[in-house]
């Protein structure tokens, strides 16, 4: 049986969505049933280890369903301030997040990878969208929604997958709408005339919440259809999005482990240098 516990922290989480439940090379180590005073996550937080780069211990990553294990949470119903407190509370601050996105632009087709850079919100405000409220005021900076540092890991790392048949686009303007509907045509129209390059129903308040906590956020998207704006082409529905999701799974996922190995690497690297750090002072030395 799997442990409920687990004693270390733990800084890396994904946050996932359809079609990237596991991980290639990943083991399970544990499985935490979190809760916070924002009511329980999306589902519980498995613990997966990823083989350490060198010896050593291994760099635990969290990893967190969005939709639910069983994906019966609608987009409003995602309790985002509980999923962002829950990786919080046991360490993370790093996060990178999966969404399947419809292209709002013909060069960005259905299976692409998308790293995106700005986010337009179009969320209605019923969705609890801060920490900050009943008594804690607070203001943060939401200029660059996401991590730039992550974001250069996350291209470099598409990139490196491009050979094997992964196309990465490394910039975009992510729209993100209420829904559970799709957008009207009109809407889909009016999205690319502003410059939107894609769109879903679940970047946001993640990322708004991620900055509020201190999280380091990128989020990494994969188009599914091209929503309703495209001459001569089917509108979106739920099982284009699920057919190229299911079918392009094993890319999202080689694409997800390797960001993982690369920010392993560094958190790898950093144990290594904390440890030399920690005998140095042992032994009488100063840091200057
Ligand atoms: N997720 C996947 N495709 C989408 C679309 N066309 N609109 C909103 N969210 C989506």
């Amino acid at each position: 049986s799997v442990p409920t516990t687990y004693d270390e922290p733990v800084h890396i989480a994904v946050i996932g969505g359809t079609g990237i439940q596991t991980l290639p090379d990943f083991s399970l180590a544990a499985t935490l049933t979190v809760d916070t005073p924002w009511g329980a996550p999306s589902s519980p937080i498995s613990i997966l280890h990823h083989p350490s780069p060198t010896s050593g211990k291994p760099i635990p990553i969290a990893f967190l369903s969005r939709h639910g294990p069983l994906h019966q949470l609608a987009p409003h119903e995602i309790p985002n301030r509980a999923n962002i407190a829950a990786l919080r509370s046991i360490g993370v601050r790093t996060v990178i997040a999966f969404s399947a996105v419809g292209s709002l632009q013909e060069v960005i087709r259905p299976r692409d990878f998308v790293v995106p850079d700005q986010i337009i919100d179009r969320t209605k405000g019923i969705r609890p969208f801060t920490f900050f409220e009943g008594g804690m005021v607070g203001h943060v900076g939401f200029g660059d929604p996401f991590d730039e540092g992550l974001a250069k890991v996350v291209r470099q790392c598409g990139h490196a997958l491009e050979g094997d048949g992964v196309t990465l686009h490394d910039k975009g303007l992510l729209i993100c709408m209420e829904g559970p509907q799709f957008s009207t045509r009109a809407e889909s129209n009016l999205y690319r005339s502003w410059g939107g390059s894609v769109i879903n129903m679940s970047a946001l308040p993640e990322a708004k919440l991620a900055r509020e906590a201190e999280i380091a956020y990128q989020m990494i998207c994969m188009a599914t259809d091209y929503d309703c704006w495209r001459n001569g082409g089917e509108d979106v529905n739920v099982e284009m999005v699920m057919g190229h999701m299911k079918a392009n799974s094993q890319n999202a996922r080689r694409f997800v482990a390797a960001v993982l190995n690369e920010l392993s690497k560094e958190e790898h690297a950093e144990q290594v240098l904390a440890r030399h750090l920690e005998q140095h002072s042992k032994f009488g030395g100063s840091i200057t």
